[in-house]
């Protein structure tokens, strides 16, 4: 018998209530997911950042933000004068995210919402971030498409989640952790990229377990 798919809207919500449960233990399980492929969480996450070639002054999104660890490496790069914004379907990880950037004295802007339906208008950034949860995403076309929407022409997008190359042999720890989570199993999105993305390039990142896609949206990209 054929499984039916989930509509949608349903599969949003059982992702966010799936993280509205796991927001008290995300950023220990995330840490310990990092250690075991033998790389470190907060220096992945730094190199996945620079890939977004932020300057003082730039304003950033990072869509699905969760508890918010990576927007102080966002707003260490934008300085004073730039502007950091974070988006996320889950009311427990923002509220975790709200928490730590008070104790780290960061500001961001935080908002409740849905990747494919991002509430900003055209062009509202310079650059757009999304470091782990496309895999999840019911719609994936629809989503980068809103994080491409959202970027001024000649932006920047870094998008980030596990997979597995698919030059070279997978390692095995790799190989093992998408047994417990086959979803990740799929390849680098390139082919729901947006027509206007130009200079798309793929690589690897977290010991090889995860992708980092990027791409600048042309500076005709409608
Ligand atoms: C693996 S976590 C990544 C969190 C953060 N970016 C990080 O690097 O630690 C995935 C996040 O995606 C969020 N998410 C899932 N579905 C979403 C949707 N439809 N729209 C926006 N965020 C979503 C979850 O609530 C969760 O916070």
């Amino acid at each position: 018998m054929r499984m039916q798919k989930r509509p949608d809207a349903e599969e949003v919500r059982r992702t966010r209530d799936f993280y509205d449960w796991w927001a008290p233990f995300y950023d220990a399980t995330n840490w310990l997911a990092a250690r075991l492929r033998g790389a470190s969480d907060s220096a992945e996450r730094r190199k996945a950042v620079d890939q977004l070639g932020l300057a003082p002054g730039m304003r950033v999104l990072e869509v699905s933000c969760g508890t918010g660890t990576n927007l102080p490496l966002l707003s260490e790069a934008v300085g004073q004068a730039g502007l950091v914004a974070g988006v996320d379907i889950s009311a427990r990880m923002l509220r975790r995210c709200r928490n730590k950037l008070r104790r780290k004295s960061d500001q961001a802007s935080l908002l409740l919402g849905d990747a494919a339906k991002l509430p900003f208008t055209d062009g509202s950034f310079d650059a757009v971030f999304h470091h782990g949860g496309l895999a999840e995403l019911p719609n994936k076309r629809a989503a980068i498409a809103e994080m491409a929407r959202v970027t001024r022409p000649g932006g920047k997008v870094v998008i980030c989640d596990p997979g597995l190359p698919y030059d070279r042999p997978a390692r095995w720890i790799n190989r093992q952790m998408l047994k417990l989570q086959p979803a990740y199993a799929a390849p680098p999105p390139v082919r729901h990229l947006p027509a206007h993305a130009e200079n798309v390039e793929v690589s690897w990142i977290r010991g090889e377990g995860w992708y980092l896609l990027e791409f600048t949206k042309s500076i005709d990209g409608a």
